[in-house]
């Protein structure tokens, strides 16, 4: 296999996995070289990656850490800012990973979407702000969107018949707070919410996780990729993380991938498609696992869900602010200013303010990125402000 990669992101976890990944596929003989890598402002690990990948551009996303970046990485050309983030994307790879965390992701991302790579795409921020915008995007540019989320990959994989699809249904660990009360969630801590039972991964997608938006993002994320209305996207809680996801079709039978919860599979799913190749990741022995056990989310506890099902069918302009206000609502929570169960009522308070707030001048659905990225704008000046009355509550 011959492949020129980009990696946006590289620093983070699934950055890290994608690394692993690579390294397998050298190891079993194929021609990867690297373009480009990005990261937030964590120096150190991006000149450890490049000195590994040999990429021909590096860019970090604080412009204030050029002259360093420039001095940990001689010999290699260096961006800073916004614009060599997506210099970094529009650079000539044919398969680009997609893993910034957020909304910050979007624009790097629509960089490579416009000049038609296969995007493996992790940052599930964007889809949830722009998902029908970036799906015209790709269509326009012949891009292809490879789904990176285990449950999207999941669904990717099965999707034999899209014209034959009932339902799917997304499953979800539980998180770390599965079994706890809402009384003993309003005193969890940030270490308490990123300690996920099965998945090592960022500080904002394990927040995510533990208050259930990771799967209301993720159920939006579904509904953009694989256009589905919401109602046709169930969300099942299964502990152990095995059954990724299950597509149900019209003549009853349901199609389901399988595997261990380990990055790696999916991630090799996108940059060896439409092959595979081999990975290390761990084999599943269902005779050893016993039993897989299931249950319905519970919604008292975990609002979250309910708020990312009601933006999904209220719109674009909903699914981006909720995105923007949970941005902001876990960035307090991690601060150590907002308590975990303030996370999900705040993301769901801009959501009922969309038309008595200033969103209400933006359209239900956004016409271009400009218009995305000052609803995304907006949301945070809301949501900080609802920060600051919940803060001093
Ligand atoms: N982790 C998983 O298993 C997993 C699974 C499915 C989907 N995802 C999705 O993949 C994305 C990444 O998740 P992750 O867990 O890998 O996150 P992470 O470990 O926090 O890594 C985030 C990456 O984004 C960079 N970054 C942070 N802020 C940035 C900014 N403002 N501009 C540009 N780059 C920035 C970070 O750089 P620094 O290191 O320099 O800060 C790092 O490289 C998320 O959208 C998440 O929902 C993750």
């Amino acid at each position: 296999m011959k492949r020129r990669l980009s990696i946006l992101g590289v620093t983070g976890s699934v950055g890290r996995s994608t690394m692993a990944v690579i390294e397998e596929l050298r190891a079993q003989g194929g021609d990867i070289s690297v373009e480009a890598i990005t990261a937030g402002g964590n120096i150190a690990a991006l000149a450890a990656a490049a000195r590994t990948l040999q990429p021909a551009f590096v860019a970090v996303a604080d412009p204030n850490l050029l002259d360093a970046a420039r001095a940990a990485l001689p010999g290699i050309a260096v961006g800073a800012g916004e614009s060599a983030l997506a210099e970094a994307a529009a650079r000539p790879a044919d398969w680009v990973m997609s893993a910034i965390v957020g909304a910050a992701g979007l624009k790097p991302t629509l960089a490579a979407v416009r000049r038609g790579a296969a995007v493996a795409l992790a940052n599930k921020e964007c889809l949830v702000c722009a998902g029908p915008l970036l799906r015209a995007e790709a269509d326009r540019a012949g891009a292809v969107l490879l789904p990176v989320d285990s449950e999207h990959n999941a669904v990717f994989q099965v999707l034999t018949h899209p014209e034959a699809v009932e339902r799917i249904t997304l499953t979800a660990s539980g998180g770390p707070f599965r079994t706890w009360t809402s009384e003993a969630m309003e005193a969890a801590t940030p270490d308490q919410a990123c300690a996920h039972p099965n998945w090592a991964m960022g500080a904002k997608i394990s927040v995510d996780s533990a208050t259930l938006m990771n799967k209301g993002l993720e159920l939006i994320e579904a509904h953009y990729l694989f256009g589905l209305p919401p109602a046709q996207i169930a969300v099942l809680v299964h502990p152990q993380s095995v059954i990724h996801s299950l597509v149900h079709y019209a003549d009853g039978s349901v199609l389901a991938q399988l595997g261990a919860p380990d990055m790696r599979i999916p991630i090799s799913y996108t940059l060896a498609w439409p092959k595979r190749m081999k990975t290390s990741a761990a084999r599943l022995d269902l005779a050893e696992l016993g039993r897989l056990t299931f249950e319905p989310p519970d919604e008292g506890r975990f609002p979250a869900l309910g708020y990312a099902r009601a933006a999904a069918e209220a719109g674009p302009r909903a699914t981006a602010a909720l995105n923007a206000a949970n941005e902001v609502a876990v960035g307090e929570f991690l601060a150590g200013r907002l308590g975990f169960s303030h996370i999900a009522p705040l993301a769901g308070e801009i959501l009922d303010g969309l038309e008595s707030s200033e969103l209400r001048h933006f359209q239900k659905t956004p016409s271009s990125f400009d218009e995305v990225e000052a609803i995304d704008q907006t949301a945070r000046a809301v949501a900080r402000r609802v920060a600051v009355a919940h803060i001093n509550a």
